[in-house]
């Protein structure tokens, strides 16, 4: 027990963490292009108005990374302290990311190949990151552990989804071909798709856990024991 926990512990963040590292990467190069390079036809939009992407890209790295470590088991349980430190930096991180998410793609100009079924999708999944996040504040402030940690993995996995996109399009590029136009679109979408259907599996296992470990213990299964549960 304790040493599949301890795996856990290295293991979630780690696998996390390397999600996050081509989208970081697409990041670090952006960042230095805006630093010290000259706009082209595919960067312009970004020098035109570089506040939102730079605000982006930071929140976005410091989300994803930092937050990898809010979902290893031990680290919550030995150091909650730590654990509320973290999120009282990664809410705002958070909540910064998904606006200029949001920002971006109601003002920037469409880059080619981009088109309004990337946009609807951008709205969707980054509204969808906002308001997770506030919900999942909103319960810990209420001290529902259960609904805050539903909420948090649901907000985190969207997000991540800028690292599933990057496995899926470079699968399909060595599998089949190149992705433009509708192709990358689908793609880009079947990774939050894909994000958000692993959230809701592990949130719902974790439910059906609590509800049988309630069952074997004797106790009603509701809201009491859920409110202010140990993380
Ligand atoms: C809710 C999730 C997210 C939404 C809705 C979103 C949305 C957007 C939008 C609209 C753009 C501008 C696209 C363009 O004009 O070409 C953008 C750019 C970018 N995003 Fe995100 N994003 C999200 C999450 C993330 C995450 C988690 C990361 C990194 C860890 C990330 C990294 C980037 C980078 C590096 C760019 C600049 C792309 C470039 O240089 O061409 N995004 N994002």
């Amino acid at each position: 027990m304790t040493s599949s926990s301890t795996r856990a512990d290295r293991l979630v963040p780690t696998a996390l963490i390397a999600l996050t590292l081509v989208p970081a990467l697409g990041g670090a190069v952006r960042l230095a292009d805006l630093a010290g390079g000259e706009a082209t036809p595919e960067s312009a939009r970004f020098f035109a108005a570089p506040l939102p992407v730079v605000l982006h890209i930071v929140s976005a790295v410091l989300y994803c990374l930092v937050g990898a470590f809010q979902f290893a088991p031990g680290f919550r349980r030995r150091n909650p302290g730590r654990h509320r430190a973290l999120g009282r930096v990664l809410v705002p991180a958070g909540l910064v990311m998904g606006l200029s998410g949001l920002w971006m793609t109601l003002f920037y100009p469409y880059p080619e190949g981009d088109g309004d079924l990337l946009a609807a999708f951008r709205l969707v999944f980054g509204a969808a990151t906002v308001l997770a996040i506030v919900l999942g504040l909103t319960a810990i402030r209420r001290r529902d552990v259960v609904r805050h940690r539903a909420w948090m993995i649901r907000g985190y996995a969207i997000a991540q989804g800028a690292g599933t996109q990057a496995l899926v399009t470079s699968a399909w590029v060595v599998l089949v071909g190149p992705a433009a136009g509708l192709t990358r679109t689908l793609l880009l979408g079947a990774g939050w798709v894909i994000n958000v259907a692993v959230a809701e599996w592990l949130v719902r296992r974790r439910r059906s856990g609590s509800a049988r470990t309630a069952g074997v213990t004797g106790r009603r299964s509701g809201a009491p024991q859920e409110v202010g549960r140990r993380f």
